[in-house]
């Protein structure tokens, strides 16, 4: 079984729910507490061992491309974890057409390689000894399958996710059997909401070929993944620990919030 070493990291999307916010700079760069959320991002791949990263960006990311680049700072302010931060690949969507078509950039990056994509708008914190990202490779490592972070979601927020419709296999790990886009709570197969955290291999881009416009007239990568488990196993991982969605302003705010209370100097 070959180590995971590669991250995705798809940070290409308007931020249309943060409008005027983002107008003129990517909400991956919007701040919690002391850093931009795509730092946390970074961090999280970094501290699970994936030290090949790339960064999937489109029109107005350039702010991301900019924020890892060396700067003069770096050796004086050495408590960012700047100093130790793995080369990072930077590859442009030519036009904003969804997850979906996103990753397919990754084309050349991944290769032959088995990979993680982790979403750029998304924190996660742990509750073990793990991070959430290796949490799941930990799983991957038993299985050699394609998996992805779940949890489990209120009604009212299903139609926010990608709701997995998956067979028991143990507590906390289910087969998949489809992917719903953003269901009506009333018509969704479960509560297990997809976090943004997935696990692929180079199969995963003949199905990016193959689906067509999806929800919001954008190709869903959970379309693709709907392809995939017709051809093999593909698992679901509740995982242990907090996901903080940047998704929203109403999230941003409580993730910001709930950051600075818990530090020792802002608290
Ligand atoms: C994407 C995915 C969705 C997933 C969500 C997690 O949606 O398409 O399946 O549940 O991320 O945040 P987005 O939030 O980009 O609309």
């Amino acid at each position: 079984m070959q180590r995971i070493r590669k991250a995705v990291i798809p940070a290409a999307g308007y931020g249309k729910r943060f409008y005027p916010l983002t107008r003129a700079q990517p909400k991956e760069m919007l701040p919690v507490l002391d850093k931009p959320v795509i730092h946390y991002v970074v961090e999280e791949a970094v501290s699970s061992g994936l030290d090949e990263i790339l960064i999937i960006v489109g029109a107005g990311k350039d702010a991301i491309i900019n924020y890892f680049d060396k700067n003069k700072m770096d050796d004086e302010l050495d408590n960012y974890g700047f100093k130790g931060m793995p080369d990072i690949y930077f590859v442009r969507q030519k036009e904003q057409k969804g997850l979906g078509d996103a990753i397919r950039y990754a084309k050349n990056f991944t290769g032959d390689d088995d990979f993680v994509v982790l979403l750029g708008d998304t924190i996660y914190k742990s509750e073990t000894e793990r991070t959430v990202t290796s949490q799941l490779i930990n799983l991957y490592e038993k299985t050699g399958s394609p998996s992805i972070i779940v949890e489990r979601v209120k009604a009212e927020k299903i139609r926010d996710y990608g709701i997995v419709d998956g067979e028991k296999v143990s507590d906390d790990v289910f087969r998949v059997r489809s992917i719903v886009e953003k269901p009506d709570p009333s018509d969704s197969p479960s509560d297990l909401g997809v976090t943004g955290i997935y696990i692929l291999g180079p199969y995963i881009y003949e199905c990016l070929e193959n689906i067509p416009l999806g929800r919001n007239g954008e190709y869903q990568l959970s379309d693709a993944y709907n392809l995939l488990v017709k051809k093999m196993d593909v698992f679901a991982l509740i995982m242990k620990g907090k996901r903080y969605d940047i998704g929203t302003k109403e999230l941003w705010i409580k993730t910001f919030i709930e950051f600075a209370s818990k530090h020792g100097g802002y608290g």
